[in-house]
């Protein structure tokens, strides 16, 4: 059974274990997935999100924090904040990268077995759509191979774009 899935749609009506939110740093919502998401779970989102800003300060790029999910479908919220795009000098697909294996390390520290993940950084960060989805393919598919209790991730497209690009890519997986 195929471990990674292509979806085209809205990530807020999955009934996953844990739906990953492309945040910013401080964690307080935005456009976007990120503003879908919390109109999607509601209020209580953004009081969780408060506190552990209260604790943390703010959530740097790369890096990612987990909550509960308000009234969505699934159990967790990832919120993971990836790089703004500019231009590439800037570390921008190493980060990318982090994004991607700091939410599948926090799926692993709760048991998480299936979790949905937008096209983190590709709508207002600008990160080309292309290397976004091999950056993102290829951390998820090296975390799988060491991390086989992760039962299902699932890529979700909300643009035609993206998902015509990763249904491509995908189709050789
Ligand atoms: N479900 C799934 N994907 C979605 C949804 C949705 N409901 N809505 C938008 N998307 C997709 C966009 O089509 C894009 O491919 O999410 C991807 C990421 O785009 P953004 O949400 O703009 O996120 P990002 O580029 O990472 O920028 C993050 O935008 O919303 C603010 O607070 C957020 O400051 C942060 C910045």
């Amino acid at each position: 059974m195929p471990k990674i899935e292509l979806l085209k749609g809205d990530i807020t009506k999955l009934q996953v274990d844990a739906i990953v939110n492309a945040a910013n740093s401080s964690l307080m919502g935005g456009g976007g997935v990120d503003g879908a998401i919390h109109r999607a779970a509601g209020p209580e989102l953004l009081e969780e999100c408060k506190k552990i800003i209260a604790r943390i300060g703010s959530c740097p790029p790369g890096n990612a924090v987990i909550t509960g999910a308000g009234k969505l479908e699934c159990k967790y919220v990832i919120h993971s904040v990836g790089p703004i795009w500019r231009g590439g000098f800037y570390n921008e697909s190493q980060l990318l990268r982090q994004a991607y294996l700091n939410s599948l390390k926090l799926a692993m520290d709760y048991q998480i077995k299936t979790i949905a993940f937008p096209n983190i950084s590709t709508g207002a960060y600008g990160f080309p759509k292309e290397l976004a989805s091999d950056i993102a393919i290829s951390a998820v598919e090296e975390f799988l191979k060491e991390n086989p209790e992760i039962e299902k991730v699932i890529f979700v497209c909300f643009d035609e774009e993206n998902y015509q690009i990763y249904k491509k890519k995908l189709s050789n997986v």
